[in-house]
């Protein structure tokens, strides 16, 4: 036991020596492994597991003192919102804290993972929907870890001249998308906190892209069932606000509506309090798009919003909902 607390000790010592890297310790059969995962792709060693710990320290001295980008806070041992959803998503390998908390919930609500995929469906069809009405400038907030198809990526293949801005508060997921989107010329990533949504809008980066006097299309998608509901309401009022008539706004969110409320407490309890889950009603998420006219079939599970032949659940116990709304004049601007 005591033997235990000393290795706790140490690798909390080495996390604060070496801060870009997640490190931790992993019971395999018959061994134990020590295991680092940089939160930055550009560092090298991007991963090394080892027996031995003082053998992992000698790897990753060279990154010694280099900083994560921005507080660690969110990067912590503790369960990460972007990674969990990516290996619903991918089934990419998580680090182990992902892993226990996204298997939990899989094995209580299996479908949680097409629901996941659907989301990403939904989202690139809606976003070819907005290109191809000639909308070029896309402000993804919220955008979590890049995968593919990412918004850059439907939106290029229908016009050329598309410009993406990512932003989202991780600075884990900020450091990956702009090791990972480098060499795009028409991306930028932003560190910004939808909460405060000039952090996201004022940020100078997107000077570079888009063209604050056109029209834009903005993404709020699975990221606003994260915040308490008036912060919510709040930042989506003035992302509106700040958007020119003929805008596109695109949203999906977790609803409380015919949802089993089983499964948001199991999500409440999966993130260990690093954000809230807040089931919103229909009629709340249907709020959001006040001023704008909603594109048919409107406000609809995500994978019934114009689905073509993708996939559908049978039955599912997750309500997820998105929608397209498009900003029709000043005139119809909301009050909030
Ligand atoms: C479930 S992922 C969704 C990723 C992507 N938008 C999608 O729908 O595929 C949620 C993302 O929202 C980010 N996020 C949560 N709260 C946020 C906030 N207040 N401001 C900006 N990003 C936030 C998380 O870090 C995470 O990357």
């Amino acid at each position: 036991m005591a033997e235990v607390a000393a290795v706790s000790d140490d690798l909390t010592v080495m996390e604060a020596e070496f801060p870009a890297y997640d490190i931790w310790r992993e019971e395999l059969p018959g061994r134990t492994m020590y295991v680092a995962r940089t939160r930055r792709r550009d560092l090298n060693p991007y991963s090394v597991a080892t027996q031995d710990l003082g053998e992992l320290c000698d790897a990753l001295e060279p990154a010694r003192g280099v900083r994560a980008e921005g507080p660690a806070a969110l990067t912590s041992a503790r369960p990460n919102i972007a990674r969990m959803y990516e290996y619903w998503l991918t089934g990419t390998d998580p680090r182990p804290p992902d892993r226990a908390a996204a298997d939990d919930v899989l094995a209580r609500f299996p479908e949680v993972a097409e629901v996941a995929r659907a989301n990403r469906a939904f989202l690139s069809r809606a976003v070819r929907y907005v290109a191809e009405r000639g909308i070029t400038q896309f402000i993804d907030a919220g955008s979590g870890l890049p995968t593919s198809p990412n918004v850059h990526e439907v939106a290029c293949s229908v016009t050329p001249a598309a410009r993406v801005v990512y932003a989202d508060r991780d600075p884990a997921v900020v450091a990956h998308a702009r090791a990972m989107l480098a060499a795009e010329n028409k991306v930028r990533v932003v560190a910004g906190d939808i909460r405060t949504p000039s952090s996201v809008l004022n940020d100078p980066a997107l000077d570079d892209l888009i063209d604050r006097g056109k029209p834009v299309c903005v993404l709020l998608m699975s990221v606003l069932h994260f915040l308490p509901a008036a912060e919510a309401d709040a930042a989506v009022a003035r992302f509106r606000r700040w958007m020119k008539p003929g805008s596109y706004l695109i949203i999906s969110a977790g609803t409380s509506s015919g949802t089993d409320p089983e499964l948001i407490n199991t999500l409440r309890n999966a993130y260990h309090g690093t954000a809230p889950v807040t089931g919103r009603t229909s009629a709340e998420i249907g709020a959001w798009f006040e001023g704008f006219d909603l594109v048919p079939p409107g406000l609809v599970n995500v994978w019934a919003w114009r689905p073509g032949n993708s996939w559908r659940p049978a039955t599912s116990r997750a309500r997820f909902l998105g929608g397209v709304g498009r900003k029709t004049s000043e005139s119809r601007r909301s009050p909030t």
